[in-house]
């Protein structure tokens, strides 16, 4: 196999996207890539993509930006970039060798050559599924781990309301708070969201956001006496009604905003004011900064995994060709736990 030429199948973006992305921003093509790395790309790495992670913040990188920001825009008709677990076919950096396997920032494609090793990581341990280093052991892993713990400073006995709850990270942040010894309230849209985050993530209560006319008082409903951390994804008029249901220094964890994704004009938000009457510290954060802390987290992570003490659900396609709807369904809220798209299974 090594050294031989084949076809590759690359999810290519098209053009840069305004407002909800669509399919049709979106094309798979058939290229042809040799099966060796070349003998002048020191450091280099050659990988078959087995499983790729769809996670919201890639809808940013469909824009053209026109200022910097923490992570450069898609390029136009080459394979949009994304998290994945790859095998290593050749390499030519010392870190990997043929026969590894890695998660890290690959294409979307069969084949990737790989030539910065920057944001890559072996996978030492896999007598637990492979899917899960684009999740609970990946990216959306270390950000409920980071965000949580790092920045939400969760106590006992603590109230701590999650929303997009049953998602890749709110599904794991509310079991670590229920590990924590708080008592935690999720927020998602769809019923069956919702029973899932009582039945299998051990959520105290749960309700959908959707079915709520008036978000200040379902939260009132569920905290009589304030809520001590908010782990905020989704932003907008959650956010604001969450403002109004803080207790006096309350933390806020800002993960994502993902309701404001799509916007042309991002809502603005009305409740501020409680920021500083109740004392309450909101701070947004980024998983790369946190990445030092990757083998501690491997290590208190992997035992519960491996002793049933946490769950994580995945909704998992099949096939390059059905990752960009799989990608889009994030922002209408079809995943039901941690997307990703199968390419290949080894
Ligand atoms: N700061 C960081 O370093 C970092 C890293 C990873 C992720 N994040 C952020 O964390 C959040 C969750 O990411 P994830 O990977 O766990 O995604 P996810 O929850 O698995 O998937 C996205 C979910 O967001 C919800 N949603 C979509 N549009 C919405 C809207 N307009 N209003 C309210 N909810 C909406 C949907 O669930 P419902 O059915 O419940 O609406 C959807 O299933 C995102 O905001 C993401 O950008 C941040």
């Amino acid at each position: 196999m090594a050294g031989e030429e084949v076809s590759n199948k690359q999810v290519i973006l098209k053009h840069y996207v305004v407002g909800f992305p669509k399919e049709s921003d979106m094309e798979v093509k058939i290229s042809n890539i040799t099966l060796k790395v070349p003998q002048d790309c020191n450091n280099c790495f050659l990988l078959k993509n087995l499983h790729l992670s769809c996670d919201p913040y890639m809808r940013g990188r469909m824009t053209k930006h026109d200022r910097p920001t923490y992570v450069d825009c898609f390029k136009i008709g080459s394979p949009i970039m994304g998290f994945g677990v790859s095998k290593v076919l050749d390499s030519r950096h010392p870190n990997f060798k043929a026969g590894d396997l890695v998660w890290g920032m690959t294409g979307w494609e069969e084949y990737s050559l790989i030539t910065s090793s920057q944001s890559f990581y072996k996978i030492e341990h896999t007598d637990v599924p492979l899917s899960y280093y684009t999740g609970i052991l990946g990216m959306p892993g270390m950000t409920a781990y980071a965000g949580f713990y790092e920045v939400g400073s969760p106590k006992k006995g603590d109230r701590v309301f999650v929303s997009a709850a049953s998602g890749a990270v709110g599904q794991l942040v509310g079991q670590f708070a229920k590990l924590t010894g708080c008592y935690v309230v999720g927020s998602a849209g769809s019923k069956d969201k919702v029973d899932l985050l009582k039945s299998k993530f051990g959520f105290d209560e749960a309700f959908n956001y959707k079915e709520e006319e008036d978000l200040d008082a379902a939260l009132g409903r569920y905290f009589p006496e304030g809520i001590d951390i908010y782990f905020e994804n989704v932003g907008g008029k959650m956010l604001d009604a969450v403002l109004m249901n803080m207790r006096l220094h309350g933390q806020i964890p800002v993960c994502g905003l993902i309701s404001q994704y799509n916007l042309e004009q991002p809502e603005g938000a009305h409740n501020l004011l409680n920021l500083i009457t109740k004392r309450i510290r909101m701070e947004g954060f980024l998983v790369t900064d946190y990445y030092h802390l990757y083998p501690k987290y491997l290590e208190m992570i992997l035992p519960l995994i491996k002793e049933g003490k946490i769950s994580y659900v995945e909704d998992v396609v099949e096939g390059l060709e059905n990752a960009p709807s799989a990608l889009i369904g994030l922002y209408y809220g079809r995943n039901v736990g941690k997307q990703l798209v199968v390419v290949a299974r080894d």
